[in-house]
């Protein structure tokens, strides 16, 4: 190429020199000043325009959203705000961009809600606040494949349609090529899925531990990192229907090892950003310090973006086991004061986002993993306890977020699995490969899996999931 990046010319030593940029107008002050992005840093260059010497119609051009490559030569700034700024010698216009249009749109450089830039996800990212989160997404993205290349995982793709329910919970998307105005019904007058693509029902998978572990089992240790897919009707600020999760199995790893690996793992990542992108962090921080001021005092945050950050690296995660827990909760204030929406009243009730928060947030202050979960509230594969009633189960509850991670040690017992199976009414001709790993060489093995999103939503300090993927798919919205 033979324009730089804004980026480069931003952190450029040499000045005196021809440069050219390539980008989008941001705003054009007083006839002279351009601001010009291109997405590759938060910063702007500002870009001096000759207006005395430019042509008038092409000044007009020159507006809010505009594509342009500008030539020029890059100086030390006089200006306040910037180091170096680019003296322009010629301005082509690659894109027009119409000014009655643009007012219509969020590209408009004037506050707009979330809201409104979520209906206009395609141009959401030439502002600074999506811009920065979607960079921080392409880091962590790229700290996660660091850390497990480092730490001697093999990235392994797990199918995307698959024949099997992993979590057990049956909430799938159907996959199938069948008619849907005319089905080839069977003898019982129900649908006939023999016929179908893949001569059986199929469906997007939920996750995809069961196939990692078979590779975990033969590899030793591996990661998926893909999206997976869930038709749970919940419309709430931390589910999205679609979303990415990270996997790893490892094989010889119990359950103390899986939060072992789950902590190093989360401090790595979050390191990793701190370091890397500290220009879309300050932004965002300084993001979240405006938004809490329109906040009830109690609402605020009593800790910066950064110091959050800093707070989840710092800081041992406190281990706690579900029994603990149901006792702390029992006997919390919320609980007594009967402000919880679901009270806990015994051993056995499943944890809802409410009682999560307030063991990370107001008990233990810091990030939690609870672990040993009754078995009937788990999925099918956790491994058994000594006790016959719960199982090896981990979930990584954060700060603001709640549940971020959930794994256990799996269950490596050919028989108890089958009887797992059964009392769940899970057909063994499903899962005949599954159950052949703990025929041939079976292993003590765990396991996790992370919200994508969530750890977004964590690392940039957004509330709405929505906020975090390109473009979130929810209950009754696709668009895009
Ligand atoms: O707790 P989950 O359902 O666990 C599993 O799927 C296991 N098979 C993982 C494993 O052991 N390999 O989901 C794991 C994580 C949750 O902790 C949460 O962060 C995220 O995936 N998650 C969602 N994120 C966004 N939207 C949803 N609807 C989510 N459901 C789960
Ligand atoms: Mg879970």
């Amino acid at each position: 190429m033979t324009h730089s990046t804004v980026a480069e010319l931003l952190t450029q030593e040499t000045k005196h020199i021809e440069v050219e940029a390539k980008g989008w107008v941001r705003t054009f002050r007083a006839n002279r000043f351009i601001a010009l992005n291109d997405g590759s840093t938060i910063n702007n260059i500002q870009c001096v325009v000759d207006f005395e010497n430019t042509d008038e119609a092409l000044l007009k051009r020159i507006t809010t959203g505009a594509a342009v490559h500008i030539k020029g030569t890059l100086v030390e700034s006089q200006g306040k705000g910037q180091s170096v700024e680019v003296q322009v010698t010629s301005i082509e216009i690659l894109g027009d961009a119409d000014p009655d249009e643009v007012s219509k749109t969020i590209l408009q450089p004037k506050r707009h809600t979330l809201e409104k830039l979520r209906e206009q996800a395609h141009l959401r990212t030439r502002t600074n606040t999506f811009s920065a989160i979607m960079r921080l997404r392409s880091s962590l993205s790229f700290a996660i494949h660091q850390y497990f290349n480092q730490n001697g995982f093999y990235y392994m793709h797990t199918p995307i349609i698959t024949g099997s329910d992993a979590e057990g919970a049956g909430e799938m998307f159907r996959v199938t090529s069948l008619d849907a105005k005319n089905p080839p019904l069977n003898e019982e007058g129900n649908v006939d899925y023999s016929q179908d693509f893949f001569g059986k029902e199929t469906n997007l998978t939920v996750s995809g531990q069961l196939e990692a572990e078979t590779y975990a089992m033969s590899l030793g240790k591996v990661y998926t990192f893909g999206p997976t897919f869930r038709a749970e009707n919940s419309n709430t600020s931390r589910h999205l229907s679609e979303f990415w999760m990270i996997e790893p199995e490892v094989a010889f790893m119990d359950l103390a090892g899986n939060m072992d690996l789950a902590e190093d793992f989360m401090k790595y990542v979050l390191s990793y950003v701190l370091e890397n992108n500290p220009d879309d962090l300050a932004f965002l921080e300084q993001r979240l310090i405006q938004e809490d001021k329109s906040k009830p005092q109690a609402e605020r945050s009593t800790m910066t973006l950064t110091e959050k950050l800093r707070f989840v690296i710092d800081n041992n995660f406190k281990r706690v086991s579900y029994t603990e827990a149901i006792e702390i909760l029992r006997n919390s204030k919320p609980n007594k004061k009967k402000k919880f929406k679901y009270l806990i009243n015994e051993w056995g009730a499943d944890l809802q986002s409410e009682h999560e928060r307030f063991l990370v947030e107001k008990h233990f202050k810091c990030p939690v993993i609870l672990f040993d979960y009754p078995a009937n509230i788990k999925a099918f594969y956790m491994r058994l306890n000594e006790d016959g009633k719960t199982v090896r189960a981990m979930d990584i509850l954060f700060p603001g977020i709640g549940e971020i991670v959930g794994g256990s040690q799996r269950e490596e017992r050919l028989e108890v699995l089958k009887e797992k199976m059964a009392a769940l009414d899970i057909p063994e001709e499903e899962l005949w490969w599954y159950l052949d790993l703990r025929k041939y060489g079976t292993a003590v093995h765990s396991g996790f899996g992370l919200g994508f999103e969530r750890l977004v939503m964590f690392a940039t300090g957004m509330s709405n999931i929505r906020d975090v993927i390109p473009y979130p798919r929810t209950p009754q919205n696709a668009e895009f």
